[in-house]
C-alpha cells in the first residue's frame, strides 16, 4: 500500500476519531486497504468514505454490566442526583460516550429504572449514547443485545434482569427501557452543543484508543458537560481526569 495513502487514512483517523497509532489500528488499515484510495483529502465524519474507515478501524466489544462492580458504585451514588432531578422536574440524563453497540447504556438505562421504581416514582431518566460507528448505532438503536464478550447475561444483577430479559430468558429490552434511549452520531472531539449536560457520564474502553492530546480534548470536554455533583466513570486503566473531579473508587470521579 502506498505510504502517503495510509499516511493520510492515519492522519484523518487522528483527526477525526483521536485514534493513536496501534498494532491493533495497523491490522485494520491493512484489512481496509480497499476503501484507501477513495478517501477525500479533507477528513469529515459525515464523507461516506471517512464513515466506512472509522467503521472498519474501531474497535466495538462491549458487554451488558461491563466492569459490575463500577456500576454498582455509580448505582450506590445516584439516589440523591435522580431525586435532585425529580425534584427539578427534569430527566436524570446519563451518557455512554463511545457505545458501541449499546450495550453500556441499556445498561445505565436498567440502573435508573430500578431506582426509579424503587425510591423514586415520577422521577425520569434519559440515556444517551454516542459513538461513531454506524453499524454500531444501528444495533444500538434497534435494541439488539449482542454475544460480544462472551455470554450477554453473565453479569447482569438479579434485580435488573427483568429489563434486560424476556419471559423466556432470553436476552431483550424491556418497552420501557427502549423508550429511556437515544443515540446519536457524533466524536467525542467534536460533541454538539444541543447535546447538553448530563448527570453520570461513562467513558469506557474508549480513551485507551486515542493519543494523549485527544484524551486531555475529550476528558476536558466530557468534565464540561458534567451537572454539579456528576459522576464521569473511566476505563480501569485510564489516567484520573484532575481538575475539581474527585476519585470515589472503581475509577469514578465525582463533581464538586
Ligand atoms: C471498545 S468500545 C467500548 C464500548 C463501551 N464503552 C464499553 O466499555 O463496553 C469503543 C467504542 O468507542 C467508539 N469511539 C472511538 N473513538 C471515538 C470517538 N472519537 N468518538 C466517539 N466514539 C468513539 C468506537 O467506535 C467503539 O464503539
Amino acid at each position: 500500500m502506498a505510504g502517503s495513502t495510509l499516511d493520510r487514512a492515519r492522519e484523518g483517523l487522528r483527526a477525526l476519531a483521536g485514534l493513536a497509532p496501534s498494532p491493533v489500528l495497523e491490522a485494520r488499515l491493512q484489512r481496509a486497504a480497499g476503501l484507501l484510495p477513495a478517501l477525500p483529502s479533507e477528513p469529515r465524519l459525515e464523507d461516506a468514505h471517512w464513515a466506512a474507515l472509522l467503521d472498519a478501524t474501531t474497535v466495538q466489544e462491549t458487554q451488558l454490566f461491563r466492569s459490575p462492580a463500577q456500576l454498582a458504585l455509580i448505582e450506590a451514588r445516584l439516589p440523591p442526583l435522580l431525586l435532585q432531578a425529580r425534584d427539578a422536574e427534569r430527566p436524570l440524563r446519563l451518557l455512554s460516550a463511545g457505545c458501541s453497540t449499546g450495550e453500556e447504556a441499556f445498561s445505565l438505562a436498567a440502573i435508573g429504572l430500578h431506582l426509579v421504581h424503587s425510591l423514586a416514582p415520577g422521577a425520569r431518566i434519559e440515556v444517551v449514547g454516542v459513538d461513531v460507528s454506524r453499524p454500531a448505532l444501528h444495533s444500538a438503536a434497534q435494541g439488539v443485545i449482542g454475544p460480544h464478550l462472551g455470554a450477554p447475561l453473565a453479569s447482569v444483577p438479579a434485580h435488573h434482569r427483568p429489563w434486560l430479559v424476556d419471559a423466556g430468558g432470553q436476552p431483550r429490552l424491556h418497552p420501557s427501557l427502549r423508550a429511556t434511549l437515544r443515540f446519536e452520531r457524533a466524536s467525542l472531539l467534536d460533541l454538539p452543543q444541543g447535546l447538553g449536560g448530563f448527570d453520570v457520564i461513562l467513558c469506557r474502553n474508549v480513551l485507551i484508543y486515542m493519543d494523549d492530546q485527544a484524551r486531555r480534548q475529550v476528558l476536558t470536554e466530557l468534565a464540561d458537560r458534567l451537572r454539579p455533583g456528576g459522576m464521569l466513570a473511566l476505563g480501569a486503566t485510564d489516567a484520573a481526569p484532575g481538575g475539581t473531579l474527585r476519585p470515589a473508587g472503581h475509577a469514578v470521579y465525582a463533581h464538586g
